[in-house]
């Protein structure tokens, strides 16, 4: 067993590129798959769907040695399959069960350790026994509604409030800019919070006929936070530049009038790392690329 001095980021699949750039060159010391190992301690990386900590390299001649040596440093393990699917898969069914049901939301983080493995070759294996999601590779997977809600959208706030582990309460003020169709403003009403939907194209008239959803036609960088007074949770997934989302954001902070942020950094050709970089340092906040992300991420600010 050999600790190794790395850190492992598993990339949001298809954003390995993406990844790296955050990482630095410089820094990356080796990659199997979309498990790039990078030197040192871990560091905040958006575009990591799961960070592996403490990675160790491990070296057995069997699969029963394998499980071994993965049940002897912790209970549960998701599978990275990268290479040998069929070792892999073998040596997996030999470690205890983990639920991979889906959720349905609104459902609390699950709050057991989960760690992470992958075969390196038909006789070493990396294992992390700490990583920084609690979902096998970092995908969080839902019962869906193909009914209700007008898009597939809806699933990006329902991961997002799921890993804030914090969702609206009925009666909070939910201002939803760049709202239509409606996907968001539907989880937000079915939540029981009162809705502002902003966007200059309409709602599905299904979810406008929703009570407690109120459209207006607008601009949502038109809008003074003033004229639309304290909000509990602002959301957006306005189509825009992250530069122009920035500065929309920064009047809201300086207004003090939202409590909450759920907002989608969308990307059009180039990824903006230094947009992505600036909305990462605002304190108390997070930036992610959730499962339900395309080239996008998700920022998102709690109150305290
Ligand atoms: C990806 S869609 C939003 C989907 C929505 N979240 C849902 O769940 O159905 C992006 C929306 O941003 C809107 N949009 C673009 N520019 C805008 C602006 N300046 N103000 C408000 N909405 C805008 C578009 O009209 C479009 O409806």
């Amino acid at each position: 067993m050999d600790r190794l001095e790395t850190t492992g980021y598993l990339a949001a699949d298809g954003f390995e590129a993406q990844l790296e750039q955050e990482l630095g060159a410089g820094s990356i010391r080796g990659r199997h798959g979309r498990l790039i190992l990078a030197d040192g301690a871990a560091r905040s990386a958006a575009w990591a769907a799961n960070v592996w900590h403490d990675v160790t390299e491990i070296e057995f001649e069997s699969i029963s040695q394998a499980a071994k040596a993965l049940r002897d440093m912790q209970r549960n393990w998701a599978l990275y399959s990268h290479r040998l699917h069929r070792r892999a898969s073998l040596i997996q069914e030999k470690l205890p069960h983990v639920s991979a049901k889906p959720l349905v939301f609104p459902a609390a983080l699950p709050k057991a350790p989960l760690g992470s493995w992958m075969l390196l070759d038909a006789n070493r294996l990396l294992a992390s026994p700490h990583c920084s999601s609690a979902f096998a590779n970092g995908a969080v997977e839902f019962v869906e509604n193909k009914s209700a809600p007008p898009n597939r959208a809806y699933l990006k706030l329902w991961e997002a409030l799921t890993l804030a582990d914090r969702w609206p309460r009925p009666g909070e003020v939910c201002l939803d800019l760049g709202a239509s169709p409606g996907g968001w403003s539907w989880v937000l009403q079915s939540l029981g919070a009162r809705v502002i939907a902003i966007d200059r194209a309409p709602l599905d008239p299904e979810i406008a006929a929703l009570p407690g959803i109120e459209y207006r036609a607008a601009s949502a960088f038109a809008l003074e936070p003033q004229s639309v007074g304290p909000v509990d949770w602002l959301c957006s997934d306005i189509v825009c530049y992250p530069a122009k989302l920035l500065e929309l954001v920064m009047r809201w902070l300086e207004s003090g009038l939202a409590r909450n942020f759920v907002c989608t950094l969308k990307f059009q050709g180039e990824t903006d790392h230094g947009a992505s970089a600036a909305f990462a340092a605002i304190p108390g906040s997070r930036l992610m690329h959730l499962h339900h992300n395309k080239h996008e991420l998700t920022w998102m600010r709690l109150a305290a």
